[in-house]
């Protein structure tokens, strides 16, 4: 590599980095988004709806990490699928994140 490759790399690497890591979202807009999916995109409401209203989900087994790679992709830490009848999920990252800050913000 010469010297000017690594000039390049140092100087776009930072840039990269920080636009990846910056999120233009605010929390309580993510949240929103979050529950907006939950609720009328993922159908998510339709089975973990209590008969009192209230949403009953067992997360408490996962971590955020698995949980966000379980919305993402379907399956949860060491390839567990996602158990029947959970319909595979195969949401984009954004997506998940928010789905996870929505289910975070109403657990206590
Ligand atoms: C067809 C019904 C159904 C739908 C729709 C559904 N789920 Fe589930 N979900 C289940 C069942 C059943 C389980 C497993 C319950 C158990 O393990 O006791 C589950 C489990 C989960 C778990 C825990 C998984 C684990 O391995 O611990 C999460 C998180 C979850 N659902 C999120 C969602 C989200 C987010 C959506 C919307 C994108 C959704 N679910 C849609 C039925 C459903």
């Amino acid at each position: 590599m010469n010297r000017l490759t690594l000039l390049i790399i140092a100087y776009l690497l930072p840039i990269l980095i920080a636009t990846s890591i910056a999120s233009p979202e605010s929390p309580r807009r993510q949240t929103a988004r979050g529950k907006h999916i939950f609720e009328q995109i993922g159908n998510c409401k339709e089975c973990h709806l209590s008969s009192q209203g209230r949403i009953v989900i067992p997360q408490d087994s996962l971590t955020e990490k698995d949980l966000i790679g379980l919305l993402e992709k379907g399956y949860g830490p060491k390839d567990r699928m996602a158990q029947k009848p959970l319909p595979q999920c195969r949401l984009s990252r954004r997506e998940a994140l928010a789905v996870a800050a929505y289910l975070k913000s109403i657990s206590k």
